[in-house]
């Protein structure tokens, strides 16, 4: 099967199927802002806004990379950049493996980008490795990318049955892009995680930008397996590190952007992951079942809601800006308590 055809498998089963951690959570429930009575602000004044790669974004908010290379994906890529360019956020292309292999697919990544919109271009390191960083270069400039995120994607590859299975020298590789590429690279997980000693071999292969895509929203392990045909749970469906401890692991590692991505469902779990050391918050599927049901009108709606709620939690919280929001205190909860029973 060809790369653009796995795309659209993807979505189909995302769409059709439950792929979401069954027993693993991303882990911010178990995390409470302290609640600030006195916030001393108007929900005017709060500023949600950043800059990220020379951009000015509205919300702390990206739509993560999921498509491209189908008549199908280039139209999701379209709606959902176009969401993201009316509510201040950024956008993530998914992986641009089907340009390289058939350049006719470019107009599939192409997307309108009105108003300075953030775009985020995407490959496989692996593939970036035999592209070299001219190559790199120039699918960012083909999809008006201002970073480049690098995936790293090792547990999906692994129940593929087509996948790779060596991935010997990706480190170097992501030394040799990080120092030789124009664009900024993002070295970004794809729902497992970034470990604190991955994270301490990136910062040492000279990466300064991470999306720790960690466990708890969408497994692409258990998404493989439904694509062989097997429907049954698997040992690795739930594997990986959960996004907020994988926050924890890497936030003092000095990356200069850090974008938390992995099963974050609401703004409050945008606003706690701001809290741990994120720069940014990243949602695949809410946005993928938002346009599903209601277009770009439905992608740029759930957007909206999240910001809403991130601007609450900062009110909740008295943090007049996001390096306010950055410094809010988190006390942990003890985890699960369903249904009203007590500890
Ligand atoms: C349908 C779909 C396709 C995806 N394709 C890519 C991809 O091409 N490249 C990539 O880096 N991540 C890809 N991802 C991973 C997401 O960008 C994100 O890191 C991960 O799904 C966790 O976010 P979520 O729990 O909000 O879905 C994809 C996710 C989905 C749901």
């Amino acid at each position: 099967m060809g790369t653009a055809e796995r795309k659209d498998d993807h979505i189909k089963i995302c769409l059709g199927e439950d792929v979401g951690f069954r027993t693993k959570t991303a882990g911010f429930e178990g995390f409470d802002f302290i609640h600030c009575a006195l916030p001393e602000l108007s929900i005017d004044e709060i500023d949600t806004s950043c800059e990220l790669f020379g951009r000015r974004l509205g919300i702390p908010l990206i739509i993560s990379a999921m498509t491209g290379g189908t008549e199908e994906g280039g139209r999701i890529n379209r709606d959902l950049a176009w969401a993201a360019a009316e509510t201040g956020a950024g956008f993530m292309l998914g992986s641009q493996r089907a340009m390289v292999e058939n350049p006719r697919t470019a107009a599939t990544f192409a997307v309108d980008r009105g108003a300075g919109l953030l775009v985020f271009g995407n490959l496989g390191v692996m593939q970036a490795a035999e592209l070299g960083c001219d190559g790199v270069d120039a699918l960012a400039d083909a999809a008006g990318a201002s970073a480049f995120c690098l995936h790293l994607n090792a547990a999906m590859e692994m129940l593929q049955p087509e996948g790779t299975r060596s991935f010997k020298g990706a480190a170097a590789a992501i030394a040799r892009l990080c120092s030789g590429c124009a664009t900024p690279i993002v070295v970004k997980e794809t729902g497992c995680g970034i470990s604190r000693s991955v994270g301490i071999a990136l910062r040492e292969a000279g990466a300064l930008h991470v999306d720790v895509a960690g466990a708890g929203g969408t497994s692409f392990t258990r998404i493989e397996r439904i694509r062989s045909g097997d429907f049954a749970p698997g040992p690795f469906d739930e594997w990986g590190i959960p996004t907020a401890d994988s926050l924890a692991m890497t936030a003092d590692l000095g990356f200069r952007t850090l974008i938390a991505s992995g099963g974050l469902r609401s703004g409050l779990d945008a606003a706690k992951a701001i809290a741990m050391g994120a720069d940014a918050a990243g949602f695949a599927m809410p946005v993928l079942k938002a346009w599903a049901q209601g277009g770009r009108e439905g992608a740029a709606a759930f957007i909206r809601r999240t910001a809403g709620e991130l601007r609450s939690a900062m009110l909740l919280t008295g943090s007049r800006d996001l390096a306010a929001l950055s410094e809010a205190p988190l006390r942990r909860v003890s985890p699960h308590r369903r249904g009203g029973e007590d500890a």
